[in-house]
């Protein structure tokens, strides 16, 4: 006998009959969550066009439109009808644009079979709902040694899996080489990779040719046997600043690399479309052969864990976002924006070539999109040098794995002089007697 719920039965039967590997690549936890569409918001959603309808815990007004404050109501110009609740996976018409924007935004993707994203509460929430459908205790997630912090939370501390760090870098580039041999450590099995470009704290992504490199080690170990989960970081896709660089999410590589791939991808408006406390994000699900029938299981699946952790994301910051989304001046305004950053990365470049003396005090990692850059301090330790910044210089700036790692989102183009210069101080007062 099953112990799992019939519903969850069932998504696990549509995974099984038309894609086993993918179900062999759930967790315990994965395995087991469904969507409960026979429950409140089943039934809530048969009697949606009913004349007496005392199903959900929201409250209407006589006339049947939705009660609310009408001091909230006047501060934001969308219906009221974005103070009820969202669906858990998401309001519909969001899901569908995203959609269309993805296809857009990664021409590779057009024709590959992939979900329909499932609204998260940003980022860090989608990652831990892939952290909840992936990972078990004790599972070895494999990753840079140069990542987001917040990883050690959400999926060391919270789904107890292991860490298996590769060098990133090598002569100035990804260190390919060292993923794959990460990834080939302990013969096939099940592998969860976790690939973040833009990377936080570098600011670095692959170059066309190493993305290629990373699909073609993923799909030789994946050709070996291995059933590879890809969860794909794309917080600051689309920030991306030289040539050469891959402009599109390597979900469009991993969408439909091989059946034993299966390509996550968590992405969103925080920092791509600046809404940071909006807390909105996507997870799209996609891999080679996939039926509609086994992307919908996944969906419901991560749908099931939003409803089992925060509900639904907020009504109002989607219907902001899609009212964006589909503004005349959304493109324009991005544009715009991107090339704020853009051109602070650029002056970066242009101060450090204008300054080879600073060349003595820290050294430059590589860097090419993002909101972000790090420098390695020579001879010094990096706490000791962001002591020295806030204490000397009035300047403030994050350490991270031996670096000091510098977000010049957040520095106007004309301190940027003045920041490098002080860190250039900063490392010599430090070396000095
Ligand atoms: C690499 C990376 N992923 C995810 C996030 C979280 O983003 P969100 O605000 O959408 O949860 C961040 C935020 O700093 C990040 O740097």
């Amino acid at each position: 006998m099953s112990p799992y719920n019939p519903l969850a039965d069932a998504l696990n039967k549509d995974l099984q009959d038309g894609a086993p590997q993918i179900y062999e690549m759930l967790s315990a936890r994965g395995k087991s969550i469904y969507f409960p569409s026979r429950g409140i918001l089943g039934q809530t959603a048969e009697a949606k066009s009913a004349k007496i309808n005392a199903t959900i815990g929201t409250a209407f007004e006589e006339d049947g439109s939705p009660l609310a404050l009408e001091c909230m109501e006047a501060m934001v110009n969308v219906p009221s009808e974005s103070f009820l609740y969202a669906s858990s996976y998401g309001v519909q018409k969001l899901r569908e644009e995203w959609k269309r924007l993805l296809a857009v935004k990664n021409p590779g993707l057009r024709g590959k079979p992939c979900s329909l994203p499932v609204v998260t509460a940003a980022l860090t929430h989608a990652l831990s709902v892939a952290g909840y459908l992936f990972v078990d205790t004790g599972d070895t997630m494999i990753l840079p040694d140069l990542y987001w912090d917040n990883y050690e939370l959400i999926f060391s501390e919270a789904c107890g899996a292991k860490f298996s760090f590769y060098n990133t870098f090598i002569d100035g580039g990804y260190d390919v080489a060292a993923f794959s041999r990460a990834l080939r450590e302990g013969g096939a099995g099940k592998k969860i990779v976790l690939l973040n470009f833009p990377n936080n704290p570098t600011g670095y992504t692959v170059t066309e040719k190493e993305a290629e490199a990373l699909a073609a080690a993923i799909r030789g170990a994946a050709e070996e046997g291995s059933r590879i989960v890809v969860l794909l970081d794309d917080a600051y896709f689309g920030l991306v600043y030289e040539e050469g660089i891959a402009r599109e999410s390597l979900f469009s590589l991993f969408a439909d690399l091989h059946p034993n791939v299966l390509g996550v991808k968590l992405d969103g408006p925080t920092k791509e479309d600046y809404a940071w406390g909006f807390r909105v994000g996507f997870m799209t699900f996609g891999f080679r052969r996939a039926g509609e029938k086994q992307l919908k299981a996944l969906e419901d699946k991560a749908a099931g864990v939003v409803r089992g952790s925060i509900s639904n994301v907020p009504n109002l910051s989607q219907t902001i976002l899609l009212k964006g989304y589909t503004a005349a001046d959304y493109e324009a305004q991005k544009k715009q924006k991107y090339g704020i950053l853009s051109g602070r990365a650029r002056k970066i470049r242009a101060v450090l070539e204008k300054h080879p003396e600073y060349a003595q005090s820290y050294e430059a990692m590589p860097f090419n999109s993002g909101y972000f850059m790090c420098v390695r301090p020579i001879g010094v330790a990096a706490e000791d040098v962001r002591r020295e910044l806030l204490a000397g210089f009035d300047t403030g700036v994050i350490v991270l794995s031996g670096l000091i790692r510098l977000a010049f989102s957040s520095v106007p183009a004309d301190r940027l002089e003045t920041l490098f210069e002080n860190l250039h101080r900063a490392v010599q007062n430090l070396r000095r007697p």
